[in-house]
């Protein structure tokens, strides 16, 4: 078969380490993946204000209540990005939408997760905003421009997001035997599904081949746990507190901490949507959506007033 010019030219921008644009001619895999990531990852953004909305009206100063609506309000922030970046692939905000109430689509598996103590506002600040950090890091070089260029602004906000949640931590360490206990717990529960937002080991990460060769991922998710792992084992102890995996050990010989074996029938239980809370989170964003019909319609209905009169003064 006969190669094509627009196959020559998205070869080249790979190859050349540039971005691929929405003008330029791509293949349907590659468009298709990065709608997969993309949606999944604006859907994470978006469900995951869920458990943290959960705490606001329970934040125990003024200071620490603002600092939280200002995070959940980020990752809103956050959500329309990327699926700004995702319509630009061809797809509209409201089929995502409906791909992910019919479940058709995915969000991360970290937000199925209950938050039971105000401990879990810190240890998700730290150990799922670090987690996201890690992976969007790598992601700001990603081959496809929208995405690419979403990640860097993203990035600057999960950054304050992380020192938000240490900062509540550092508070705790520093506090009653109570609150460290609460702390402790909240590591305890939180650790092991940190570490599965990373996805399955790459043995078994069926998309990842083509991904990195298409440069739309361009490190593995061991690769990324691994990184993740090394930074944040030494933050824990540095809070006084353990990660509750009795088979961690520093390796000297590779200078990296290796852990025990993660519970890969949780994490799969979970992305098949039967995680302890999946229901709920959907539930909650599908009556989200329908008691929001009236504002979308509200917007629409005033930008084409905007629209008409624009045109009748041109
Ligand atoms: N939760 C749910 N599903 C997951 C998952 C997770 N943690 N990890 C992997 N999966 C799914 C994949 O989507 C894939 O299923 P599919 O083919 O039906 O879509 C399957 O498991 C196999 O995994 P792969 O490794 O083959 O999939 P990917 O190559 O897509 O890698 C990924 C998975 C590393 C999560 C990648 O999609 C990615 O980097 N996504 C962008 C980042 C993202 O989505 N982050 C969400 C985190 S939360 C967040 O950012 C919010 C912040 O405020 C904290």
């Amino acid at each position: 078969m006969q190669t094509t010019a627009g196959e020559i030219r998205f070869q080249e921008l790979i190859d050349a380490d540039e971005k691929v644009e929405p003008r330029d001619w791509m293949p349907d895999g590659y468009r298709k993946t990065l709608i997969r990531q993309i949606a999944q990852h604006a859907h994470s953004e978006v469900i995951g204000m869920q458990p943290e909305a959960n705490w606001i009206t329970r934040a125990p100063t003024l200071q620490r209540k603002m600092t939280l609506i200002a995070k959940v309000q980020d990752e809103a922030g956050h959500g329309l990005y990327l699926y700004s970046a995702a319509e630009t692939l061809g797809i509209s905000r409201d089929e995502m939408q409906q791909l992910l109430h019919d479940g058709k689509q995915k969000y991360s598996s970290i937000f199925n997760y209950p938050t039971l103590s105000w401990a879990d506002m810190g240890t998700i600040g730290w150990l799922v905003d670090g987690a996201a950090i890690v992976n969007q890091i790598a992601l700001q070089r990603t081959s496809y421009g929208p995405y690419a260029r979403a990640m860097v602004k993203i990035c600057k906000e999960e950054s304050f997001h992380a020192r938000q949640g240490y900062s509540i931590l550092l508070a705790l360490s520093r506090g009653t035997e109570e609150q460290r206990a609460m702390l402790q717990d909240s590591i305890d529960r939180w650790w092991w599904p940190a570490l599965m937002m990373f996805g399955p080991h790459d043995s078994d990460s069926a998309n990842t081949p083509q991904s990195i060769e298409w440069k739309i991922k361009r490190v593995t998710n061991d690769e990324l746990r691994q990184l993740y792992i090394d930074q944040t084992v030494p933050q824990a102890h540095y809070l006084g507190c353990t990660v509750p995996d009795p088979d961690l050990r520093f390796d000297v010989d590779t200078g990296h901490w290796s852990i025990g074996l993660i519970d890969w029938d949780e994490f799969w239980d979970t992305v098949k949507g039967n995680g302890r809370l999946n229901r709920e989170r959907i539930t909650h964003k599908v009556k989200a959506w329908d008691d929001g019909a009236w504002v979308r319609e509200a917007a629409t209905a005033y930008a084409h007033k905007q629209r008409t009169e624009l045109e009748k003064t041109a």
